[in-house]
């Protein structure tokens, strides 16, 4: 019997609207990928995906307004003004209203304002479904900006008003857990449960998503049991530990569309398996472009993304400033912290002809740094997925990693090098490992062909959450009858 599962994810960012990190790749690709998964083989079921965002100021895209209703607060009517755009063929859902407009920043450093405008966005998106005769099964929040909607849809099963639906938490970012609710709660009208939680977190919006959730999907398998540990449980490990039934570990994809070396407009010279040699013009052209030496046979290095100490930034910097006897060139494309900002142009300021730093976000420069150079350094202190080392696989710059989270479960040995501490003595060590290497260009092709070959398409995700969202639902089911 054919049958469809409608599906709302909540996000607070996605690609191509708005912006900020890794998480906007995810809820941009991972929603229609499911939507465009083939009907399951046993039960012929499909996926109405679609998508709720906040109407950051900053995001342009066309829409039309389609829903109109208010959120009682402290005694008066917010208003919630939805609109709606299209990417491809799914609808996302725009959601305004006075929270989300006077905030400017999609994050701001004011975390109160940010836990005020996200609160406003779950509990404004979770009534939307209502308006719009969308008979949901599930909704799908993602990290602590859209954790609270899940929470709110577990006080609403309590009270038994409507139809049960599941709800999903994919944790992307352990760490950030939101501010304090109990404010906010108490002016919507909402309890504070008496949870598990330990007192500092019993009215954070991430913990309350986490205690709330019917299913927690953590975004690599490593990671999923990394924070089980005190080490980066960020002291929610005993609490998780206690849910660890319900914590699955499903790796994020890449879209291989987009990121394909054989048809990458970004790149001088495009490539395939078969074809890495032409990589060498693409290294050529971007010693040229950014004036460092032509030299073919030294080891570029290359490190982008957000420089923070998060991604070891620090690290990578110290080992390079020890290891100036041997020949290498480094390429660091990225902003962040300042400090981490100033100590890059502080590295090429002191060695002018082998390091080029450029701090800004340019993702066609980007795609050519992938495309050119021979090593990429990811010594991240935790990573609980990733995106940059899969690119780099795909476009043959092979990957040195501190063995951690999604970083271990996209590196093997076959494709790149892994080392086990994020410290500089080990991250050295690697490097060098890397270098005595590099010279045999039969074992450097052969970890070059190992990563452009590798499978990191969304559809083997995507397959894994139509599962869960089943399981999910069949449990749903099964409780509700024994109610
Ligand atoms: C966060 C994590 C990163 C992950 C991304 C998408 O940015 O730090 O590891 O790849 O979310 O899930």
């Amino acid at each position: 019997m054919s049958k469809t599962i409608r599906v709302l994810f909540l996000a607070a960012e996605a690609d191509p609207f708005i912006k900020v990190g890794g998480l906007a790749d995810v809820t941009s690709a991972l929603p229609r990928a499911l939507r465009s998964l083939p009907p399951d083989r046993v039960d012929d079921v499909t996926f109405d995906v679609r998508l709720a965002l906040p109407h950051h100021s900053a995001i342009k895209a066309e829409a039309r307004p389609i829903a109109f209703y208010s959120l009682p607060r402290a005694g008066r009517e917010v208003e919630v003004r939805v609109s709606e755009s299209l990417l491809g063929e799914m609808p996302v859902y725009l959601i305004h209203g006075e929270p989300i407009a006077s905030s400017g920043a999609v994050y701001s450093s004011n975390l109160a304002i940010d836990t005020e405008k996200y609160a406003f966005f779950s509990l404004a998106a979770l009534e939307l479904p209502r308006y719009l005769n969308w008979d949901v099964d599930i909704v799908h929040a993602h990290d602590w900006h859209t954790a609270l909607a899940l929470y709110a849809l577990l006080l609403k099963r309590q009270n038994r008003q409507e139809k049960p639906i599941a709800g999903l938490l994919t944790l992307h970012n352990l760490p950030f857990m939101g501010g304090d609710l109990t404010e906010i709660l108490a002016s919507y009208n909402l309890p504070l449960l008496e949870t598990d939680l330990p007192a500092w977190a019993k009215a954070l919006p991430l913990p309350l998503g986490l205690f709330s959730a019917d299913a927690i999907v953590v975004v690599s398998p490593t990671y999923a049991r990394e924070i089980l540990t005190p080490e980066f449980g960020c002291g929610l490990q005993d609490f998780l530990h206690r849910r660890r039934h319900l914590i699955h570990g499903i790796l994020n994809g890449l879209d291989t569309l987009s990121f394909d070396p054989a048809a990458d407009p970004a790149l001088p010279a495009r490539f395939t398996v078969e074809t890495i040699d032409l990589r060498q013009q693409n290294k050529l052209a971007l010693q040229h472009k950014l004036g460092l030496p032509a030299e073919p046979l030294i080891p570029m290095i290359a490190m982008i993304g957000r420089l923070d100490r998060q991604k070891g930034v620090d690290l990578a910097l110290a080992v390079l400033r020890k290891l100036t006897d041997l020949p290498w060139q480094f390429v660091l494309l990225g902003i962040g912290d300042l400090a981490l900002e100033d100590a890059a142009r502080a590295l090429q300021a002191e060695f002018p002809g082998r390091v080029r730093v450029e701090l800004r976000f340019d993702s066609q420069l980007a795609r050519h740094i992938y495309a050119a150079a021979d090593m990429f350094l990811m010594p991240s202190r935790y990573e609980p997925c990733g995106l940059a080392q899969m690119i780099a696989m795909r476009y043959g710059c092979v990957p040195i990693v501190h063995a951690t989270g999604g970083l271990s479960d996209t590196v093997t040995e076959e494709r790149g090098f892994l080392f086990k501490t994020p410290s500089v003595r080990a991250l050295r060590a690697a490097l060098l490992k890397a270098f005595a290497l590099y010279p045999n260009r039969e074992r450097w092709r052969a970890l070059q062909r190992a990563g452009l070959s590798a499978d990191f398409s969304w559809l083997r995700s995507a397959k894994r959450y139509s599962d869960l969202y089943q399981n999910v639902l069949h449990s749903l089911r099964v409780q509700e009858i024994r109610q």
